[in-house]
């Protein structure tokens, strides 16, 4: 037994490879430059305009100019270095410390977007799923939603909205699809499915989904 206690890091995660990552910020670019020429999605686009001003010039990119520095990652568990609620027993399961460091591929099969967060959903393995925290698919008590649901990679947020919402925003969509809410088939795209939710919230079902291969590990800040 050790004399040291362990220090946790910030969060735990999936680390996309350089090539992954560049590879997904490419991707999701070019569905915000996609989306943002239908005339589907500017006809309602004053969801992401100021209503004091609702006919300046839309520029997706700019739009969610909070963009992840480095390598893109997916986040399991955020322990706020041991101080948030379950880190400590999050970080003691043999699963996580067996897997720290290990490679995994992750699977994206879809791109989401709402007036606060750009993302990619994760859909996680049965192996992963073991990573995946028991606290963590829920924004009210009562969501009761498929483990997994939260899972996703942050690619860009809005001025003054923090990455943490993209996991929310996601659940959001997932609330939606379970309440039978299957959105606005609005089209085929380049990639895939176009779905739209209503009050800002697309979903791109990407028809060939993408894997990506990460490394699970701890980000210390
Ligand atoms: P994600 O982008 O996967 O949602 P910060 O930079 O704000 O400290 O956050 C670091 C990462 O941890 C963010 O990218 C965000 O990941 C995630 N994160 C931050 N706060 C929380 C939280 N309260 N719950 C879950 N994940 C969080």
């Amino acid at each position: 037994p050790s004399l040291e206690k362990d220090f946790l890091p910030l969060y735990y995660g999936w680390f996309l490879s350089k090539k992954s990552s560049e590879n997904l910020r490419k991707t999701g670019q070019a569905f915000l430059d996609e989306l943002g020429s239908l005339k589907v999605f500017k006809k309602e686009s004053k969801y992401f305009l100021p209503a004091e001003d609702p006919k300046v010039k839309l520029d997706l990119t700019s739009y969610f100019a909070k963009r992840p520095p480095g390598v893109l990652h997916c986040t399991t568990k955020f322990t706020d270095f041991g101080k948030a609620m379950g880190a400590d027993e999050y970080a003691q399961q043999e699963v996580v410390k067996a897997s720290y460091g290990k490679a995994f591929t992750l699977t994206i099969s879809a791109l989401f977007l709402t007036t606060k967060t750009a993302g990619a959903r994760v859909e996680l393995s049965e192996q992963e799923l073991l990573l995946w925290p028991g606290d963590v698919d829920k924004v009210l008590p009562t969501d009761n939603l498929p483990k997994g649901s939260r899972a996703h990679v942050t690619l860009g947020c809005a001025s003054g909205i923090e990455p943490v919402q993209t996991g929310i925003d996601l659940l959001e969509f997932v609330k939606l699809e379970k309440a039978g809410n299957k959105g606005d088939e609005i089209e085929e795209v380049g990639g895939g499915k176009l779905q739209y939710f209503g009050n800002g919230m697309w979903m791109l079902l990407l028809s060939k989904k993408i894997e990506v291969k990460a490394i699970f590990s701890g980000y210390y800040g």
